[in-house]
């Protein structure tokens, strides 16, 4: 790419957050028709130089050059006339309105009297769409889909705004395998047609198939920019956390076996659950100290059986019992009550992102933690001993939670349940967004749970997680369990292929 010059240039950044440097001295440069990959631990600094570029941090230091020219871009509706678009680590999307309108979010077409043209909206939004591939009705509302499509949709909003850079910031958190091998032929399509992509991802193979060229950051600091063909996965990992790879081993080697039926004591009983459209006629047990792992694609009704079992979501018929006794359906507080704790999928559903991690991770036990009246000093010594824990950084009880990185966010969301130890834990998706470093403490957690005796359900759709802790593996397909693998080995492909 010699010949070419850049279309733009990050010179020198720094950011500070108050007492935290979350940026150093950073460069950072992007070609036409390139896609340049940004790989880091957990709170590294990658949403941050990204949310720099987009416009939405305007206090740095150093310098951005756009085609040579130095500019200081003041809004994120300035960065995207230059046409830079951003799809954000946590959705921009509006659930109630629809796939439409989140495709048109802000730009809607309008006719000649300045009214929204619905039907152009309509056609132009299905247009667009079925140029990714996908077919939606794009006159429902988007609450109505999963949280995969709404990760599409974004990714649509932004592919669709004519923007000259894409950013994409964790695009396929929540994408199913296909939907994820789709998106990266998008990428490198969009690439091949002169525009430019940045993509952030924590998978790296991923990040090795899509780009050309690679920047580690590390601790807020480039440590390396290079091209993507001849470094490898181990390279990576050791440049990402800064150790020689010995240190990190990956938890699972392509497959696992799993136990044999064992005669423990049964803590959490699932019999005939239906709700109708979700899943249908499930049932199983669930041991105390046992970690099972339900897997199964975006959208085969796994998390939405775990949110009814929580209580989260009414049932149709079918009953669960814990210790025996039936848990009335439709009341998480109940289940809490009676020793379940879940972790939903999403964190933007789960957490509350302007108030402190003390406050997110008091909130489930605020009558136990404060009796009649509220004491933030318990709260926060509390919160103070989870998070330690569980090793949050920056380990502060009174930080926004909005202010955390993507990773750390998602351990304030399992710390909140360490307070007080449940029986059962009902986690969906525990690594989404977790760098390799991250996720190996966070699975970590889990096998200590377990060891305590906890009984442990994990719900994903990342094969990875499933096979690194679960000691027993149910599949679940189109609303119904499919396949319940026990006392043998399971591989990666044997989960695809019967999902
Ligand atoms: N708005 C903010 N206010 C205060 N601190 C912030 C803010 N945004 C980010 N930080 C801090 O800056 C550092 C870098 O965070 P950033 O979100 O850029 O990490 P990241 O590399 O994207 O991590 P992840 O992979 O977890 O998404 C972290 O220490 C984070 O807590
Ligand atoms: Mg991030």
């Amino acid at each position: 790419m010699a010949e070419k010059k850049p279309i733009f240039e990050l010179k020198n950044i720094s950011k500070r957050f108050g007492g935290i440097q979350a940026l150093k001295n950073v460069d950072f440069d992007l070609y036409p028709g390139e896609v340049h990959a940004v790989v880091g631990e957990n709170g590294a600094g990658k949403s941050t130089l990204m949310r720099i570029l987009a416009g939405v941090h305007t206090e740095y230091e150093g310098q951005m050059f756009w085609k040579g020219q130095p500019i200081r871009l003041k809004s994120p509706k300035d960065a995207l006339d230059h046409g830079i678009a951003m799809i954000h680590q946590e959705l921009s999307v509006m659930p109630v309105l629809t796939v439409a309108e989140n495709i048109f979010l802000g730009r809607q077409p309008t006719t000649s009297y300045g009214a929204i043209d619905w039907p152009r909206m309509f056609r132009e939004a299905d247009e667009a769409l079925r140029s990714l591939g996908f077919s939606l009705d794009v006159k429902k509302n988007l609450e109505e889909y999963p949280l995969g499509v709404h990760q599409l949709v974004e990714i649509a909003r932004t592919l669709t705004s004519g923007a000259e850079v894409l950013i994409m910031d964790e695009p396929t958190s929540a994408l199913s395998p296909k939907e994820t091998d789709r998106l990266l032929e998008l990428v490198k399509s969009v690439a091949k047609s002169g525009r430019s992509v940045i993509y952030i991802s924590h998978f790296l193979e991923e990040v090795m198939q899509v780009a050309d060229r690679i920047t580690v950051l590390r601790n807020g600091e480039k440590v390396a920019v290079m091209d993507a063909k001849g470094t490898t996965k181990q390279k990576l990992i050791s440049l990402i956390l800064g150790k020689e790879l010995d240190f990190f081993e990956e938890s699972y080697a392509g497959s696992v076996v799993v136990k044999e039926d064992q005669p423990h004591e049964t803590v959490l009983s699932v019999n005939g659950l239906t709700l109708h459209r979700k899943f249908e006629d499930v049932s199983f047990r669930l041991r105390r100290g046992e970690i099972l792992g339900i897997y199964g694609l975006v959208g085969s009704g796994h998390f939405e059986l775990a949110k009814a079992i929580f209580g989260l979501w009414d049932y149709d018929s079918g009953e669960v019992t814990l210790d025996g006794k039936r848990l009335p359906k439709g009341s998480p507080r109940a289940a809490i009550d009676l020793g379940i704790a879940y972790v939903v999928e999403s964190r933007k559903q789960g957490l509350f992102m302007d108030a402190p991690i003390y406050q997110n991770i008091s909130l489930p036990h605020l009558g136990k933690l404060s009796g009649l009246v509220l004491s933030p000093a318990r709260e926060i010594a509390a919160a103070r001993e989870v998070i330690t824990e569980v090793g949050v950084r920056p380990n502060d009880p009174f930080k926004a939670v909005g202010n955390l990185s993507g990773g750390n966010q998602q351990k304030v969301a399992i710390a909140r349940w360490l307070v007080f130890p449940p029986k059962v834990f009902i986690v969906s998706e525990p690594t989404r967004g977790m760098d390799v470093g991250a996720k190996e403490e966070v699975l970590e957690i889990l096998r200590k749970l377990s060891e305590q005796g906890v009984g442990v359900l994990v719900v994903s759709s990342e094969p990875e997680t499933i096979l690194s802790v679960s000691e027993h593996i149910l599949v679940m397909s189109k609303g119904k369990l499919v396949a319940d693998f026990e006392g043998v080995e399971v591989t990666k492909s044997m989960l695809l292929d019967k999902a």
